[in-house]
């Protein structure tokens, strides 16, 4: 017996029916026969076949209970099954075949009949086998690759993100931090149920990940204005203001040169609209209320938040609960109202100041 030879189990109690289908199969398979159900769970238990031949009327357990039973097993339930029975009429035959065997067989049998099915059988069954083996193979090759993308794009990210922060956040913690914020706050807004339409339509990782994004306007900002170590004059800030409009122009231009992203869409929307205020006092564009995208209002809180809480050659560091009461007090004239319940319930998990 060579190893890659198929085997198959005949399972019939009458002893011709045996000998006859053993001969039937034994040029191209390894046969194993037995003349119970009983005996059959007692090979299955050493030994999985590739294929089954079930006789349907047996004295204790019949065919149809067999069957059942492999069926049920986790091990025995991709074992294809024939029945091979001298009950030959049509509702046998689908009674049969809906418990799951995938041919009928009426016995008395040719011979080369026999064998020809069984050949079949097998061949079906290596091919369905060799197309899950095909496509689990290409679904590891898909997540490689995407894995490959995310990877590529999260090291471009935060290499262009440090190169703009770092210009006027030593610490580079600025968009850790604010990516952290608007976690805790979306969370908080899924738990709570308010923009849920909105939320459900974003792929929320991606949404944090554009977050960073979202201050890459200011490297047009001159370095005198940008690095001051004092309060900006109105001219300088009205300057340090072009930054948002600015970075929205940068990404509009990456996304005509590449394919439609969400990641830009989100990265491009927040850059344009994080300085936007609810009663429409923001820039660029005096957007207000819900004119603002969600993204937009979304990151303002996260910017406010983190910019209270660090420390400026201009100003000192606001206390954490100092942050959260101004903030508090703005919903309505800075930020959106609706956000309110969100923002109280998800503070306590606001990043701490560095
Ligand atoms: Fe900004
Ligand atoms: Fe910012």
């Amino acid at each position: 017996m060579s190893d890659d030879r198929k085997k198959v189990l005949i399972v019939d109690d009458n002893p011709v029916n045996l000998k006859m289908a053993r001969n039937a199969l034994i040029s191209a398979f390894d046969v194993f026969t037995v003349p119970s159900v009983a005996k059959m769970r007692q090979l299955l238990e050493s030994i999985l076949p590739d294929l089954i031949l079930l006789d349907v009327l047996m004295p204790e357990i019949g065919g149809y209970e067999a069957i059942a039973e492999l069926k049920a097993d986790e091990r025995t339930n991709g074992i294809p099954v024939i029945f091979l029975t001298s009950k030959a009429d049509a509702i046998s035959e689908l009674e049969g075949l809906s418990l799951g065997a995938v041919d009928y067989i009426i016995k008395p049998f040719t011979p080369q009949l026999l064998l020809k099915r069984a050949k079949i059988h097998m061949l079906i069954e290596s091919q369905k086998r060799e197309l899950k083996y095909i496509n689990a193979n290409l679904e590891k090759l898909v997540e490689a690759k995407m894995r490959e993308i995310v990877e590529l794009q999260g090291a471009i990210l935060s290499t262009v993100s440090e190169l703009v922060e770092r210009r006027d956040d030593v610490t580079g913690m600025h968009v850790i931090r604010t990516a952290q914020t608007l976690r805790v706050l979306t969370e908080e807004m899924f738990r709570i149920g308010v923009y849920l339409d909105e939320l459900r339509q974003w792929d929320i990782e991606l949404f944090l990940q554009s977050s960073q994004l979202h201050d890459v306007g200011k490297i047009s900002i001159h370095d005198d204005i940008l690095m001051k170590p004092g309060k900006l004059t109105r001219e300088e800030f009205d300057e340090m203001k072009k930054h948002a409009a600015f970075g929205e122009k940068i990404i509009d231009r990456i996304q005509q040169n590449t394919r439609e992203s969400a990641f830009l869409t989100h990265a491009k929307i927040m850059a344009g609209t994080h300085h936007e205020k609810w009663d429409g006092s923001g820039y660029p564009y005096s957007f207000a209320g819900e004119d603002i995208p969600l993204q937009g209002r979304l990151m303002a809180i996260a910017d406010v938040y983190d910019a209270l809480i660090s420390e400026r050659p201009y100003k000192k560091a606001f206390t954490m609960d100092e942050a959260g009461r101004i903030i508090h007090d703005s919903f309505g004239s800075h930020f959106d109202p609706a956000l309110e319940e969100a923002f109280e319930a998800a503070f306590a998990r606001f990043p701490c100041p560095a």
